[in-house]
């Protein structure tokens, strides 16, 4: 099923989603430039002793891509999870700072809301639900008739995050399931990628998938990296080294250090 026998594709007018999407990116880039910012940030558990993180701090320019390795165990997940709103920190800030192009701010801070970061967790495909790609990716869309602009813009979220991916190649009505194991991370991407985040983390996006998946994927990251903010945590250096615009390491203890890749 192509999407656009799904949902219709709209003229453009005035107050189309297209211009509106149009507008918001030019919003977004109005400032010269923006950065996400971790400032300090500390995490323990509630009822535990010992913090996991330890005043992390990293600066992440937009559209560019950052890397975090590190030993089992460093912190590298729960970092990811504090920037995606899923945990709390115990203290410090997670923010979103513009600049002039002389350096200074020109803005206060704004502070990095849950609903503009996309989180893709380790075997994402563990997590499928639904019975075909279209319903996987549209869960938790409203199922009663909605009014005619959200129908649009749904529909042309749809559309850019199913072409973003390369899932336009095949049928909607794929059983998730059935699909290889890069079809699969393709497909995690997608339900991300539908809410439009402007950061998208990815923890071990090549884990488990044989060599042919991870270029694939790599390709694909690649590609996102023209339009979004993307950090992600792995152990495979190596294959995203051509990728990488900032790279950290968690040390044990979860005490995060700016380093080169170690190849
Ligand atoms: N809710 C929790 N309460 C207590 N300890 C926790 C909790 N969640 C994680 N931990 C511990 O925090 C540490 C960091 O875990 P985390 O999953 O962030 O590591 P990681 O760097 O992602 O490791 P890996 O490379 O194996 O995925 C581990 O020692 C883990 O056991
Ligand atoms: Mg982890």
């Amino acid at each position: 099923m192509a999407v656009a026998s799904i949902l219709f594709s709209p003229p453009l007018s005035k107050n189309s989603p297209n211009r509106i999407l149009q507008k918001s990116q030019a919003l977004r880039i109005s400032s010269d430039y923006s950065q996400f910012e971790v400032r300090k940030v500390s995490y323990r558990p509630p009822g535990t002793q010992h913090n996991l993180l330890n005043e992390v701090s990293l600066s992440l320019p937009e559209k560019s891509f950052g890397l975090i390795f590190g030993r089992s165990g460093s912190g590298k997940t729960t970092l990811l999870q504090l920037l995606s709103g899923l945990s709390e920190p115990t203290s410090g800030s997670i923010y979103v700072q513009s600049y002039s192009n002389d350096g200074n701010p020109n803005q206060h801070p704004q502070l990095l809301s849950p609903e503009r970061v996309g989180i893709v967790f380790q075997f994402p495909e563990r997590f499928f639900l639904a019975d075909t790609v279209l319903e996987e990716v549209t869960f938790g869309w409203p199922r009663q008739k909605a009014d005619l602009l959200l129908r649009q813009q749904l529909a042309l979220k749809l559309q850019y995050a199913i072409n973003s991916v390369g899932l336009n190649t095949i049928s909607l009505d794929e059983d998730p399931h059935t699909l290889s194991g890069g079809f699969k991370r393709r497909l995690a991407l997608a339900i991300q990628l539908v809410q439009t985040p402007d950061l998208l983390l990815l923890d071990e996006p090549l884990a488990g998938l044989d060599w042919k998946a991870r270029a694939d994927v790599v390709k694909l990251l690649k590609h996102l990296k023209k339009d979004l903010t993307i950090l992600v945590v792995s152990h495979d250096l190596k294959e995203l080294s051509s990728l990488v615009d900032f790279s950290w390491r968690m040390e044990m203890g979860g005490i995060l250090k700016e380093e080169p890749l170690p190849v």
